[in-house]
C-alpha cells in the first residue's frame, strides 16, 4: 500500500479518536498481544547492546516505553506523544514499576514540528509512523535524531487484531476489516524502500506473529473494547447485515456467547524493520 499518506486522518490499528477508550485498547494489546515487546526489545539488543538514549515515537500508553526501559536498564527513555493524557498514563505506569527516574515524557505533534532530539541510540516507533502526515520526512528527522551507529525500530500491525473464528458468519470479521481497510486504518507500506531513501542502511525485516488465549475476562473486555469502537466507524461503509451481525454479537452477554465465553483466540501479527544510522 503506497497511498498511506491520504489516511493520516483516518485511523491506526486501534481506532481514530483519543479519549475514547484508546489507551485501554492500547494497554488490553499490549498485554494479549504483547509478545513482540520482547522479542523486538530482544532483537534491539542484539543489534545495538546496551543504548543510553532511547526514543519512543508516538509511545501512546508507555508499552513500548516500558519495555524498552526494562529491557535496557542503563537507558534513559524519552516517551514521545502528541497526546498529554497518554504521556500521564506512560509516567504513572512507569512510576508503579519504580522506572520513572528514567523515563521522561515529551509531547509535540511531529505533523507540526520536530523536537531537536539530537544523539539518540535508539529510536523505537510502533503502530506511530503511518499515523503521522509526512511519514517519509518523520523518517529524515529519526535519522537525524540517532548519533551515527543509532538504530531505528519500526513497529506495525500487519492487519487488525482478529478475534473472531475465521468461518463465523461466512467471514464476518475479515468483511468488517476490508471495510476498515477502505476507511484507511493500519495503512502501512513496507517501510523498507522509505527508510532507503531516509539514508538507512543494513535494512532488516522480522515477523512477530502473535495469538493468544488470555483468561476469559481479560479476551472479552479486549473483543468488546475493540469490536464496539469499529461499528461506529463503519455506519455506512459496510454491509448493514454486518454491522447488524456485530451489534447482535456485542449485545449479547448470555453464559457460553461468542464474546464472554472464554473461547476466543485472539490474533495480532507484527512486522518490525531494524534500520542503522550509518
Ligand atoms: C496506535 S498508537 C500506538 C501507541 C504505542 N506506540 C503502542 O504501540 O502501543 C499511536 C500513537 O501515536 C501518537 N501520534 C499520532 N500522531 C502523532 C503526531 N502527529 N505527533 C505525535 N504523536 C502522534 C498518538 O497520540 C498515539 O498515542
Amino acid at each position: 500500500m503506497t497511498d498511506h499518506n491520504h489516511h493520516h486522518d483516518g485511523g491506526n490499528a486501534h481506532g481514530n479518536h483519543h479519549g475514547d477508550g484508546l489507551a485501554e485498547m492500547l494497554d488490553l494489546d499490549a498485554k494479549i498481544l504483547g509478545a513482540y515487546l520482547d522479542g523486538v526489545t530482544q532483537w534491539a539488543a542484539e543489534l545495538r547492546p546496551s543504548p543510553a538514549a532511547i526514543v519512543d515515537v508516538g509511545a501512546g500508553s508507555g508499552a513500548g516505553t516500558l519495555a524498552l526501559a526494562g529491557r535496557f536498564p542503563g537507558a534513559g527513555v524519552i516517551a514521545l506523544d502528541k497526546s498529554p493524557d497518554m504521556l500521564a498514563r506512560t509516567l504513572e505506569a512507569a512510576r508503579s514499576l519504580g522506572m520513572a527516574g528514567r523515563v521522561r515524557t515529551l509531547e509535540a505533534d511531529l505533523d507540526a514540528d520536530w523536537p531537536a532530539l539530537g544523539g539518540a541510540d535508539l529510536i523505537w516507533a510502533s503502530s506511530s509512523l503511518h499515523e503521522l502526515a509526512d511519514p517519509e520526512q518523520a523518517l529524515r528527522a529519526m535519522f537525524s535524531a540517532l548519533a551515527p551507529g543509532g538504530l531505528l525500530l519500526v513497529i506495525e500491525m500487519d492487519g487488525l487484531p482478529q478475534f473472531l473464528p475465521d468461518g463465523f458468519h461466512g467471514g464476518l470479521e475479515s468483511r468488517l476489516h476490508t471495510a476498515l481497510a477502505g476507511l484507511g486504518w493500519n495503512a502501512h507500506p513496507d517501510w523498507q524502500p522509505a527508510l532507503e531513501r531516509a539514508g538507512f542502511a543494513a535494512v532488516e525485516r522480522r515477523a512477530f506473529p502473535s495469538k493468544a488465549r488470555p483468561t476469559p475476562e481479560l479476551a472479552s473486555r479486549f473483543a468488546r473494547t475493540f469490536l464496539g469502537r469499529i461499528g461506529p466507524a463503519l455506519e455506512g461503509a459496510a454491509a448493514p447485515e454486518d454491522l447488524a451481525a456485530l451489534a447482535g454479537l456485542l449485545a449479547d452477554h448470555s453464559a457460553g456467547s461468542m464474546l464472554d465465553g472464554g473461547t476466543l483466540e485472539i490474533r495480532g501479527n507484527r512486522t518490525a524493520w531494524a534500520a542503522f544510522r550509518p
